[in-house]
């Protein structure tokens, strides 16, 4: 695996693969799982060679949020891409990606508004800037992002449009523990107690919906129940929990073929999120 920790480097590895290539992208923020790996895997099927990138992105952090302490290992990470036979490991630093400044300047679609944006206004722009600028670095034809984060894949997926990028963009299907817990490179900061509560979170969002979905109620009904229940099982804060089309994230009040139900939630200092196909 070559390690490259310049957009230089990158470039003098990315001449010396066959041209007619097929390259496929993970970009990842490190502390990797085996989410991350099973975008790996994915992309190992589908393309010839696969680069993973790992760069803690400033700008999709708020102020007071977790820049400073999320986990960094690249070494393990290393030794885990390596392990699925990746080609490039890309570890750019910040003046690769950000050589005028640190700042986001592109404007994500209306839809970063919603769920995600309204509690981290900043989050899209900072995560349409970097991804933009990896993908004009890695040029690659095909690249994998998670359905753990639905609302992030959905915003990439208008950003290639809008652009007109010529990269395929490929949803792989969350990760779990056997708990249903989402793996999530934030789980590194649950206390054990916090951990058993953060196991209940899927569970419950999927029993919430058998039970709404049996009296027959709207989802309306479905996401005020499911707050009240993570709220009694232990969240401290649920900052959203709705139902929306997959495909334009409208919000729906009905239950419907291509509806999905998103939540997130606090446990001490760790904001969880996940979502679930409900139809
Ligand atoms: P990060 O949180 O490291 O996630 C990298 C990729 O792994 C994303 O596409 C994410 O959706 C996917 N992923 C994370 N957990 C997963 C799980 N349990 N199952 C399946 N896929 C999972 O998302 C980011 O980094 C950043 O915002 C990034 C896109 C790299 C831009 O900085």
């Amino acid at each position: 695996m070559h390690i490259c920790r310049s957009k230089k480097e990158l470039e003098g590895v990315l001449a010396s693969i066959a041209p007619d290539s097929k390259l496929g992208f993970v970009p990842t923020m490190g502390a990797l799982h085996e989410g991350h790996l099973r975008l790996v895997k994915e992309a190992q099927q589908r393309c010839d060679a696969v680069i993973a990138s790992i760069f803690v992105n400033p700008t999709q952090f708020g102020e007071g949020e977790d820049l400073a302490r999320y986990p960094r290992q690249e070494e393990a990470d290393a030794a885990l891409l390596e392990a699925e036979d990746v080609t490039v490991l890309y570890l750019p630093d910040a003046g690769d990606i950000y050589p005028d400044g640190v700042r986001a300047d592109v404007t994500p679609h209306a839809m970063s508004k919603v769920m995600e944006g309204v509690f981290r206004p900043q989050f899209f722009a900072g995560v349409c800037t970097v991804v933009k600028r990896l993908f004009e670095h890695v040029k690659p034809d095909m690249a994998f992002f998670g359905e753990k984060d639905f609302q992030q894949l959905w915003i990439i997926k208008q950003m290639v449009e809008e652009f007109s990028l010529p990269i395929g963009i490929v949803a792989v299907p969350t990760q779990r523990e056997v708990s249903g817990l989402a793996l999530s490179s934030r789980n590194q900061y649950l206390t054990d107690a916090e951990r058993k509560t953060a196991r209940t979170l899927y569970a419950a969002l999927k029993n919430v919906v058998e039970v709404v979905m049996a009296e027959e109620s709207p989802p309306d009904a479905c996401c005020k129940l499911a707050k009240a229940r993570l709220l009694d099982v232990g969240f401290e804060v649920v900052d959203y929990i709705e139902y929306r089309r997959e495909d334009t994230l409208e919000l729906l009040d009905r239950f419907q073929p291509g509806g999905r139900l998103f939540a997130a939630a606090w446990l001490g200092g760790t904001r969880l999120i996940d979502n679930l196909a409900v139809r």
